[in-house]
């Protein structure tokens, strides 16, 4: 089936409120691509007055995280229920910069997950290898483990999109070839419709890893692969568009 494309910005830790007129930017000059779904994750701080704008022309906001459960005593953490109170529709979880830096399990993504899609959120759910695992040729094998142990069972094609993101192509300006970016892909769709059955033919597989203007439409066009998940290169509408455009491109 035809699978609408998607990008997404991951604006990590980087953005005050002063940067809320570039996503404004980016949100309008979107709406000239209809075919594609653009997304923007800013940090928790920021959500409120980007889901503003974004309500005004027509955005999407998300999250980078959330919380397993709704409410408690979890100092310094945000729930599901509270991003879509601040105005968030979908949110990142299972991003390797939270499975590495901040210890996260696959069974503590599929928890956050779940939360989020029980919330009415919905979710991309990031899995990727690290470098010493690409060399040693077990990448697909600790994917698929990873989307074994992540995914929900409360499976929504339409609500959870799945972002794979080699760890060492992340900030780092390299990419994997085309044919190892699709082979992944591939496997990673294999592996859900194994699970779930032809339901997993709806879900979209993001790229995510150095993308960029000049990378974007060969990396959109390689097989399986429906978006991108974009960080250094989503903060300014300059650089962030073209990828946008691109993705129109290949529709
Ligand atoms: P870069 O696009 O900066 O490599 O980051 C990718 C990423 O981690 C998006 O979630």
């Amino acid at each position: 089936m035809a699978r609408r494309k998607y990008v997404v910005g991951n604006w990590k830790m980087n953005g005050l409120h002063g940067a809320i007129a570039e996503a404004e930017a980016i949100f309008v000059a979107a709406q000239a691509h209809s075919a594609v779904d653009v997304a923007l994750c800013p940090s928790f701080t920021v959500i409120g007055a980007m889901a503003a704008v974004a309500r005004r022309v027509k955005g999407t906001v998300g999250g980078q995280d959330c919380h397993p459960a709704a409410s408690g005593a979890f100092t310094g953490s945000v729930s599901a229920p509270m991003l879509v109170d601040a105005g968030a529709s979908v949110v990142i979880v299972g991003h390797s910069e939270r499975r590495e830096g901040f210890d996260e399990s696959d069974d503590d993504v599929r928890a956050k997950g779940e939360a989020a899609l029980a919330a009415g959120l919905s979710v991309i759910l990031c899995v990727g290898e690290p470098l010493a695992v690409r060399e040693s040729d077990g990448a697909i094998e600790y994917v698929l483990l990873q989307i074994a142990g992540s995914v929900p069972e409360t499976f929504d094609p339409q609500r959870l999109a799945i972002a794979y993101e080699p760890i060492w192509a992340i900030g780092t300006g390299l990419v994997p070839t085309l044919d190892d970016v699709a082979a992944m892909h591939g496997a990673i769709r294999g592996a859900l419709a194994d699970r779930f059955g032809a339901a997993a033919d709806e879900m979209r597989i993001l790229y995510g890893g150095s993308v960029n203007g000049d990378n974007a439409a060969e990396l959109l066009g390689a097989g399986d692969v429906d978006g991108a998940l974009v960080g250094g290169a989503s903060l300014t509408a300059a650089k962030f568009l073209p990828i946008v455009e691109a993705a129109a491109t290949l529709g």
